[in-house]
């Protein structure tokens, strides 16, 4: 059955909710700007069609996450309308034309970077923070980490009063293929993007790994300026350069709608040459009066859009599909492409998605298909070209390859994916070691040489089975004296504390990351009732004044939208997932979150905290834990609002900014005082 318009606004709503999320908070962003503003238009057109079903105002989305202070913006930081194509791009300049009659429309045109906005306030020529755009309104303090940027000048001659100074950080090309390069050496999973490295690395709050990873940064404009002092964007990136600042090289003038039009077409030659990936163009009036006159929305000024251009394409022969099997059992068939370069690096994979996929668009291997690279990491395949199908080319035959290669999959209810329907060695492994891993529950010593041996002796079938393991089993491995069995034991017995958040995460729950998990965790606080939750507790009906259902929806959990919440549901579904929770039971773990009344200590209650520099035995999340434990909150900024500042070796400029604004600096052992230790 068709989904209702209600239905639609319902789903949309929850859909752009979590891609926001996902993007602006988690960095890890799971479809293209392109799709997401597919998604946003065909919502806001379902809402001007159907003004009685529309929710409020969805704004700009939000970067602002636990662990940083907040501030004001002085002049709040709007996000850009985009436009695809000539057309599109004429109905923005006609759009001004209406506001600004007979006015000359000079623009300024420049490469739009891909990374995360951020404003620099100087007060009387002195850097005195950097803030992320947040909601708009008020973002983050990371002044921290931005001051690891040594391009950015730290005062100004002759400066205004106050000055906003508007920019993006991002990361160039070569340096995060430099990261990658050393993950990859590590056998780390790999960054998904630089856009994504950037915005994670402004966040981190390791302030050393934080200046391991080089960020750039361009400024292209400015919020508050008292008094006024420029009348122009050309003015004002003349007087950024003098200062010091790095600006677009790219940037140049452009007269109406003709002379932005070709320097967007220039810049669309060039731009795959420049040290940053960058997928569209900003066009923007260039004078700061004309800019005024002609306002802005609630999100988008009027003076000023991003164009985006089509993503790269290329066609290729597709010489075989390939089947991954992921942690949890799920089957992707992968595109074995003939390799071609697209969008500046050689491509020879290419998702194919699912069955449904492959069979809509009818692929078939020997196939020539046109693929796409647009802003996402993993290549599309958006199609086959007919004319070119080799005349042996037969379907492809799903089930029948899954059996070809003795994997034995179904696919559950409505879900698009073939599973396992017993778990594989390698499966049993991987969620084993997941499930063992450092952001799980952290059972040291728990890598993937121990999981292979444990699966492959037949200790261990489900994960949860590690934790009624006993010494005589442990010591069947290979290599185990009775140190390590005595080690195993001991992590095993750290693991039977951790937090919810963690037996959450461990589970493998498709879809549910740490930061989801941390966010079930705070929401359900115990196991049993995130594994008894149902729909309506993750997405419900919105009702009005008068107690009536309207035709809205509101997600209980931040972030958490329809698409997760049925995966969760999904999962505990499994009578098998079901003895999972039960053997995390018996294994001695206590699946619910400590209740913050014992756990808090008075001295600890509501303060907040900034750490710096090496501790002698705690790491940074270590310390962080544990003052969160005990009702404490970590920042990453010292201002005249924190608490104490706990500092080791190597304090940094944060030590230095406690003690002129008089906050207490203690140390490792003065922290441990505060928790009671
Ligand atoms: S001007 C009112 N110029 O792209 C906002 N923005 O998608 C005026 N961006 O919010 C912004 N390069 O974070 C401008 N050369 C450039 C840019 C640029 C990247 C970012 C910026 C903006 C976002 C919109």
């Amino acid at each position: 059955m068709p989904d209702t318009p209600h239905d639609e606004i319902l789903r949309l709503r929850a859909e752009v909710a979590r891609h926001e999320d996902l993007y602006r908070r988690k960095h890890a962003p799971e479809i293209s700007d392109y799709e997401f503003d597919r998604l946003r238009d065909r919502l806001q057109e379902l809402e001007a069609a159907h003004p009685d079903l529309a929710g409020p105002d969805m704004g700009i989305g939000d970067d602002r996450i636990e662990g940083f202070e907040q501030r004001d913006h002085a002049e709040p930081m709007l996000s850009l309308d985009n436009t695809y194509g000539r057309e599109d791009f004429g109905a923005f300049v006609e759009r001004l034309r209406g506001k600004l009659p007979g006015a000359d429309l000079r623009f300024v045109v420049e490469p739009k970077v891909d990374g995360v906005a951020l404003s620099l306030t100087y007060e009387r020529g002195e850097l005195v923070r950097a803030v992320t755009r947040g909601n708009g309104f008020r973002g983050d303090d990371v002044t921290a980490n931005i001051l690891l940027i040594p391009e950015i000048p730290r005062r100004l001659a002759g400066a205004p009063d106050l000055l906003e100074v508007r920019g993006e950080v991002y990361m160039r090309t070569d340096e995060f293929a430099r990261l990658n390069a050393e993950r990859e050496a590590a056998g780390e999973p790999l960054y998904a993007n630089p856009r994504n490295l950037a915005a994670g690395t402004v966040k981190l709050l390791d302030r050393a790994e934080a200046a391991r990873r080089r960020l750039s940064v361009v400024c292209y404009g400015m919020g508050a300026c008292r008094p006024a002092a420029f009348s122009t964007l050309a003015d004002l990136n003349a007087r950024l350069r003098a200062w010091g600042f790095p600006t677009s090289d790219g940037f140049r003038l452009a007269d109406g709608e003709e002379g932005a039009w070709a320097a967007i077409q220039e810049l669309d030659a060039t731009r795959r040459s420049l040290p940053y990936p960058t997928d569209g163009a900003v066009v923007k009036l260039d004078r700061l009066d004309l800019q005024a006159r002609s306002g802005a929305t609630s999100k988008f000024p009027h003076w000023a859009v991003a164009f985006k251009y089509p993503p790269d394409q290329a066609e290729t022969v597709l010489r075989a599909i390939s089947m991954q099997v992921g942690r949890t059992g799920v089957i992707t068939p992968v595109a074995e492409l003939e390799p071609v370069l697209l969008a500046g690096s050689t491509v020879s994979r290419a998702t194919l998605h699912n069955a449904d996929e492959i069979a809509r668009k009818d692929i078939r291997e020997g196939d020539t298909v046109r693929i796409q690279k647009a802003g996402e990491i993993i290549p599309q395949v958006l199609g086959v070209v007919p004319e070119r199908r080799p005349a042996d080319a037969a379907p492809f035959d799903f089930e029948a390859r899954l059996r070809e290669l003795g994997l034995d999959a179904a696919r559950h209810g409505d879900e698009a994916a073939y599973r396992l329907r017993t778990p594989s060695r390698d499966v049993k492994v991987r969620r084993l070691v997941h499930f063992a891993s450092k952001h799980c529950l952290d059972i040291d010593g728990l890598g993937d040489a121990v999981a292979e041996q444990l699966v492959d002796l037949g200790l261990v079938d489900a994960p949860t089975d590690v934790l009624s393991l006993k010494p005589e089993h442990w010591a069947l491995l290979d290599k185990f004296k009775e140190k390590s069995v005595d080690n195993m034991m001991a992590a095993l017995s750290a693991a039977r504390s951790r937090e919810l958040w963690r037996a959450i995460h461990a589970l493998g729950i498709p879809n549910v990351g740490m930061q989801t998990a941390k966010d079930l965790a705070r929401h359900f606080r115990s196991l049993d009732a995130l594994a008894q939750s149902r729909l309506d507790s993750y997405v419900v009906k919105r009702v009005g004044k008068k107690g009536q259902e309207l035709k809205a929806y509101d997600t209980v959990i931040s972030g958490i939208g329809e698409e997760v919440a049925k995966s969760i549901l999904s999962y505990f579904s499994d009578p098998n997932h079901r003895d999972w929770v039960e053997a995390m039971r018996k294994g001695g773990l206590s699946l619910e979150e400590a209740a913050a009344a014992t756990a808090t200590s008075a001295a600890m209650a509501g303060k907040t905290f900034v750490l710096t520099g090496t501790l002698p035995t705690l790491s940074r999340d270590q310390a962080r834990d544990l003052i969160e434990k005990a009702g404490g909150k970590v920042s990453g900024s010292v201002s005249k609002k924190t608490d104490y500042v706990v500092a080791g070796e190597e304090a940094g400029s944060k030590l230095d900014k406690a003690r002129e604004l008089g906050v207490a600096v203690i140390d490792e052992a003065g922290l441990r005082k505060l928790l009671g230790d």
